[in-house]
C-alpha cells in the first residue's frame, strides 16, 4: 500500500517522526515536505535529529498570506497525487499544510487519515481551527488522542472511523527524553541550572499579531525576567514582529534562536515553570510535570489544566506574572494521553485496516465501537480499504 504523508511546519516533522518509521515497514511512505516552514533551524534540524528520510518532494511553498499559501500547496499537492496515486493521504495536526492535503486528496477521492483529529478551541477566529474543522470532516480515519476529542468529533456527528489512540508527541517524548538529557548542551550553553529559570515560547497569530497583547505578554516575561532568567527560543514569526519594537528586543530576556527538538526537551524537562501560546509545548509541560502558564483565552489540551498543571492567562500582563510566580505542580495520576504507542496504533489500523493483537484489547477498541453497529456505519468505515480514487488513465 502508498500513503503519501504531507509535512510542512516543526510541530509535523516531530509527529511524523514518531510515525513513519513504523509506517515504513509496513507501507510504502511517499513523504510531501510543502516548505511551509524552511529556516534550518524550523525545519532541516528535525530531519537529521529524528532521522526522518529525506522528502521524496519538498514543494518549497514558503511563507505568504493564508489563502495564496494553501492555494500553492493544494496545487502542488495535487499534482503529486496525480503522479503517486497513493491509497491514503496521511496528515498530522491543523496548519495550513494539513488543511492542503486533506483538501487535494478529498476532492480526488484518495481517503485521508487525520492524526490529531477532533481537537477544538471552539474559537473560529483561529486559523488553526477552520483547518482543523475541516480537515476533519473530509477525513476517513480521524486519530484522536483524546475522549475529549472524540467526544468533538461526536458532536460533530462524526463517529465512524474514529480511534482514540493517545498522543503521538507523548510517543516523541518518551523515545527522545533520555537521550535529550545525556546529549544536549543547551543549559551550560546559556549558563542555566535545573529548575532557575523560566523557558517561554510565543508565536500564536492571535498573540503576535495584536500588538497590545505582543506588549502585554513581553511586557511580563521581561518582569519575571527580573526575577528569574526567562530563555525565549524565539518563532520567526515573533521575531519578524518585535524586530521593529526596540523596547521588546532590550527586555531583560534571554531571546535565542529556535531550538532543536533534543534542546527543547532538555529545556522544558528542567524548567522551573513554562510560559507558552504553543499547542505542543503545553502538552509536553504536562508530559514532563513541568507547571505550565498559557498565554491564551482557550485551550484545546483541556485535560492539562482540569489536571491543574496547566494555568490559562491569556495575554493579562499581571494574571501571566502572577500564575508564573505561583506555579506549582498539579495533581498526579491523571494520563488522558494514552501509553505512548500512538503510532504503532495507527500503522496498524492505516496499514493493516484493524488493530493486530499485539496491541492491546481496551487500547484496539474504537470508543465509537458501539456506534457501529447499523450496517450503513460499518459499510462507512470498511470503505477505507476500498479506494475510488478519480484519477486520470
Ligand atoms: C504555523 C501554523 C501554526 C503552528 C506553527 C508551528 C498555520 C496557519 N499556522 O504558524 O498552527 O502552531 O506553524 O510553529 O499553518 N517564517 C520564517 N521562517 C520559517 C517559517 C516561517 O521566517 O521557516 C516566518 C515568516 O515571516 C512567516 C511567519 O514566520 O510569514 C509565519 O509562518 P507561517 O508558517 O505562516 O505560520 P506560523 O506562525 O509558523
Ligand atoms: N519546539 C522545538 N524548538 C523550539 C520550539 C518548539 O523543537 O524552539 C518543539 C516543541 O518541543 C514541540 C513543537 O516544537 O514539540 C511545538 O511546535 P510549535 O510550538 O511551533 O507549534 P504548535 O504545537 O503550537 O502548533
Amino acid at each position: 500500500m502508498k500513503i503519501v504523508t504531507i509535512v510542512g511546519a516543526r510541530p509535523q516533522f516531530i509527529k511524523a517522526a514518531a510515525v513513519s518509521r513504523l509506517l515504513r515497514s509496513a507501507a510504502r511512505e511517499v513523504l510531501v515536505h510543502t516548505g511551509q516552514h524552511y529556516d534550518v533551524n524550523m525545519s532541516e534540524v528535525f530531519f537529521r535529529e529524528l532521522g526522518i528520510p529525506a522528502p521524496d518532494y519538498l514543494l518549497g511553498v514558503g511563507s505568504a498570506s493564508h489563502g495564496e499559501q494553501t492555494g500553492e500547496m493544494l496545487k502542488q499537492i495535487e499534482s503529486v497525487l496525480f503522479r503517486e496515486k497513493p491509497g491514503w493521504v496521511l496528515v498530522y495536526g491543523d496548519t495550513n499544510s494539513t488543511l492542503a492535503g486533506a483538501l487535494a486528496a478529498a476532492k480526488l477521492h484518495v481517503p485521508v487519515a487525520h492524526v490529531e483529529a477532533g481537537l477544538r478551541s471552539f474559537n473560529r477566529r483561529m486559523p488553526e481551527e477552520v483547518n482543523r474543522v475541516l480537515t476533519d470532516h473530509v477525513s476517513t480515519l480521524l486519530f484522536a488522542p483524546t475522549e475529549t476529542a472524540v467526544r468533538n468529533l461526536r458532536r460533530e456527528g462524526i463517529s465512524a472511523g474514529v480511534w482514540q489512540v493517545g498522543d503521538v508527541m507523548y510517543d516523541a517524548v518518551l523515545q527522545h527524553l533520555d537521550h535529550a538529557r545525556e546529549h544536549s548542551q543547551i543549559l551550560k550553553r546559556h549558563q542555566l541550572c535545573p529548575k532557575e529559570y523560566v523557558l517561554a515560547t510565543l508565536h500564536r497569530a492571535e498573540n503576535t499579531d495584536d500588538i497590545q497583547r505582543l506588549h502585554s505578554i513581553m511586557s511580563a516575561l521581561a518582569e519575571i525576567g527580573r526575577e528569574i532568567p526567562v530563555v525565549l527560543p524565539l518563532h520567526p514569526r515573533t521575531r519578524h514582529l518585535i524586530g521593529g519594537l526596540p523596547a521588546l528586543t532590550t527586555a531583560p530576556l534571554r531571546m535565542i534562536e529556535p531550538v532543536s527538538y533534543f534542546d527543547m526537551l532538555r529545556l522544558e524537562s528542567s524548567a522551573r515553570c513554562i510560559v507558552t501560546d504553543s499547542g505542543g509545548v503545553q502538552k509536553e509541560a504536562f508530559f514532563l510535570r513541568v507547571p505550565c502558564v498559557t498565554t491564551r483565552d482557550e485551550s484545546e489540551w483541556l485535560e492539562t489544566i482540569d489536571s491543574g498543571w496547566n494555568t490559562l492567562v491569556g495575554a493579562d500582563r499581571m494574571k501571566i506574572v502572577k500564575a508564573a510566580r505561583q506555579a506549582a505542580p498539579g495533581r498526579s495520576g491523571e494520563w488522558p494521553y494514552g501509553k505512548g504507542d500512538s503510532g504503532k496504533q495507527i500503522v496498524n489500523i492505516l496499514a493493516f485496516g484493524r488493530p493486530r493483537p499485539t496491541v492491546e484489547p481496551h487500547r484496539a477498541e474504537s470508543p465509537s465501537a458501539e456506534r457501529l453497529r447499523t450496517t450503513e456505519e460499518r459499510a462507512n468505515v470498511n470503505a477505507y480499504s476500498l479506494p475510488h480514487a478519480v484519477f486520470p488513465a
